[in-house]
Formats: C-alpha cells, structure tokens, sequence
C-alpha cells in the first residue's frame, strides 16, 4: 500500500485554566446552596443532601490538576455552573471553527503546507456545535481549501478515525493531503453538577497533515506503519443530546442530555481492550512491544494509563514512554493522544516506533503505529 505519513501537527489551547482548588469552591458553594433551599425536604427524607468534592480526591483518582476552557466565569458562578459565551451571527465565524483554524494553521506549517496543498477536511470530535452545515466545510472555506470536508464522532476516539479515513483516502487517491481536526469544547457537555465527574474535562483543539509519503515536505514525518479500529456497544459512557430532545417534554433539562458514565466499569472494561488492541497492532506491523518506544495513550485517566502500560511492558512506564497531557489539560477527549503526541515528538531519534493509541464511548478504541522519518 501506498505510504502514508503524519507530516504536521497543531494544538490550539484556551485561554484560561481553572485549578481542582477553584472548581472545587465552586461546585462545594453550589452544594451549600442547594442544601440550604432544600434542608426542609432533605430533613424530611424527599431530597437527597448532596455531597461536596474534594480537591485530593480528583487528583488521586485521575491525575488531572487543572484544565483549560474557553470561558471561566459562568462554570465557577455557583448559580450557573456553565461557560457563558454569547451566540455569534451567522454570518460570524463560529467558534469551534475558529479553535480549527488556529490549530490547522500551525499544523499547515509545520508540515510545510498550504491550503492549496489540501484537498479534504475532517472535523472529528465529540460533539459538534450545530447540525449543519458541517463544521468542516466552514473550516474549509475559513481556510480557502479546494475539494470537500465532513465532520464524523467517534468521540474520544475521533482523531484516531479521522486518522485512519485520511489515510485511506491518501491510498485512494481521492485526496492528496489531508486536515483532521478535533475540536473539542468538552466544556459543553460536561456537568459541572455532577461530583462523579464535574472535574473530569476540558477544552482543546488539535489538528493533524496526512500526506502521501513520497511527496511530503516536512521535518516532522511519521511513517503510518498501521492502523486498527474497533467498536464495541456500550451503555457506560453515554449522552443522549440530540434533536429529538424536544419530541418529549419529560425529558428537557434531564441530566442525561449530558455526559455520564459509569467510571469503574469503563475503567474496568476499557484498558484491557485498549491493551490488547495495541499489542495486536503492533505486531501486525510487524514489532514487538520493546520495539515501541512512545505510547501517545488517550488522556483520560492517569492510572488507566499507568495500567495500559504496565500491562504492556510488564513494568511501569517511564515518563517519557507514556507522557501525560492530563495533569494540566484533562480528559479533551479526541484531541487529548494527539495533545501528547504534539507535545512529545521532537526529541525522537529517526526510526523511532509510537503508538497513537485513544479509547472512549461507543466503546470505540483507535490506535495508529507510526515511525520517525
Ligand atoms: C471517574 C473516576 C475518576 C472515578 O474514580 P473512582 O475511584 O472510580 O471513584 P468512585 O466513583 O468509585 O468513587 C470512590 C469514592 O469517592 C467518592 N467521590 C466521588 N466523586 C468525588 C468527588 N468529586 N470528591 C470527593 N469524593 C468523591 C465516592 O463517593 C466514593 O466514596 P465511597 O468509597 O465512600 O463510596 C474513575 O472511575 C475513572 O476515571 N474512570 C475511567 C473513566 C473515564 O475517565 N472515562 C472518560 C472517557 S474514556
């Protein structure tokens, strides 16, 4: 099969961080409220009291410190416990597709490109700000790039989708290099009421150049040795937003138009797939696990991560064998392996071997062996 490379990669961040200590404050004042207007009914045993968090508690269980969303204020307003961004005109650029095109533009660069260059878009993320038109298709006309653009959600296992589609059209020949973009505004979905997971997201986009091999101009090549996909259902991770919320009243402002999930179990059930679809692809490229010198792992959880390798290495990991993004920007759901893979592919020798590698809700795990050119 024709080779294909990853030939530049770019990281939009938001503009402001919000610590465990100050989400915490937040959510805890929003516990107090609630108690209070509700101490009659709590006392006579019809609302159940609701518990505060804990800052030791989030980093313990998660490895996350802090995150990055692109509005503070409204999520840490204790009557609100959402980001308050007023809604732009149609005629304005939208807002995932300006985090797009900030992330596209240093991935356009450092693969040596330009919008001529590209011949197809995909928006991959979690959750898209409208129906339609596609969010791609603005990205595309925001960037003057020729040929056709789609958006697709695979949710936290987006990019790596994204990954394999681009690829397969480069093999194809229906496109010479491709954008994959994952904006996520996870901010959006997330419910900033809820102690299970009030602590668990947060906001980036990255972007990712798919080219053919033989053309590519970058300095920043990886080889695409393979590439596997898998979904398997599941009702663990789940969100049940969509368009015909407003078919049934009962259910407007529920908290499963939201994320949630059952963490343990996705714990639990995930990182054994996750290892298991690494190792098999690996050797399906025709490695071993010590041929492997950089895991790109999804950024959900800090001790699924140090379980997936350990699992893998029979060992723990170094630091610089699995870097961890989450501590500073959470679980940014499809952009988070790509955040590590941005963050932490410079230092790498030629011929050096990684694994891409995302899992999520669907279940849905993507992993993507690529090579240092
Ligand atoms: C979500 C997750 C961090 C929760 O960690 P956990 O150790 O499973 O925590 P549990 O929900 O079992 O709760 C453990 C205890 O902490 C308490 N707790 C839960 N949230 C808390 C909070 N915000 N602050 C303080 N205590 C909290 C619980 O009440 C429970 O107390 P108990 O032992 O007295 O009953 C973890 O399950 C996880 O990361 N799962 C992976 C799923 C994931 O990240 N998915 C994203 C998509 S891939």
């Amino acid at each position: 099969m024709k080779p294909v490379v990853i030939s530049g990669t770019g990281l939009f961040t938001p503009p402001y961080s919000i610590s465990n200590d100050e989400l915490v404050t937040a959510f805890n004042a929003y516990v107090e409220l609630h108690n209070r207007e509700n101490a009659a009914a709590i006392a006579a045993g019809e609302v159940t009291a609701l518990e505060p968090s804990s800052s030791g508690f989030i980093e313990k269980a998660s490895g996350i410190k802090s995150r990055y969303v692109m509005e503070k204020e409204g999520i840490l307003d204790p009557s609100r416990m959402t980001s308050r961004i007023a809604e732009r005109g149609d005629d304005e650029l939208s807002l995932q597709a300006e985090m797009c095109v900030a992330a596209a533009r240093e991935a356009l660069e450092r693969a040596g490109r330009v919008a001529a260059d590209i011949d197809m878009v995909l928006v991959a993320a979690s959750n898209m700000q409208r129906a339609y038109p596609a969010m791609a298709v603005e990205v595309q006309e925001a960037l003057g790039i020729e040929g056709f653009g789609f958006d697709m959600n695979v949710a936290c296992s987006s990019a790596t989708f994204g990954i394999q589609t681009a690829m397969a059209a480069v093999q194809t020949g229906q496109a010479r290099a491709v954008l994959v973009l994952n904006p996520e505004i996870t901010s959006g979905h997330l419910n900033f009421r809820d102690r299970d997971s009030h602590f668990i997201f947060g906001d980036a986009c990255t972007a990712i150049v798919i080219e053919a091999a033989d053309t590519a101009v970058s300095e920043h090549q990886f080889e695409i040795l393979d590439s596997k996909l898998k979904t398997k259902f599941s009702n663990n991770i789940r969100n049940n937003f969509g368009f015909m919320n407003r078919f049934d009243e009962a259910g407007a402002g529920k908290a499963d138009k939201l994320f949630r999930q059952q963490g343990r179990k996705v714990f639990k059930e995930v990182c054994p797939m996750a290892a298991e679809m690494i190792r098999a692809t690996v050797e399906n490229a025709g490695l071993q696990i010590p041929q492997v010198s950089r895991y790109w792992l999804h950024q959900a959880n800090l001790n699924m991560n140090l379980l997936i390798a350990r699992t893998l290495l029979g060992r723990d990991a170094e630091p610089n064998e699995a870097p961890v993004i989450l501590d500073t920007y959470a679980n940014t759901s499809s952009a988070g392996s790509i955040i590590a893979f941005h963050k932490y592919q410079d230092d790498l020798p030629a011929g050096a071997n990684g694994v891409i590698c995302s899992f999520g809700a669907g279940y849905s795990i993507g992993c993507v062996v690529v090579r240092k050119k």
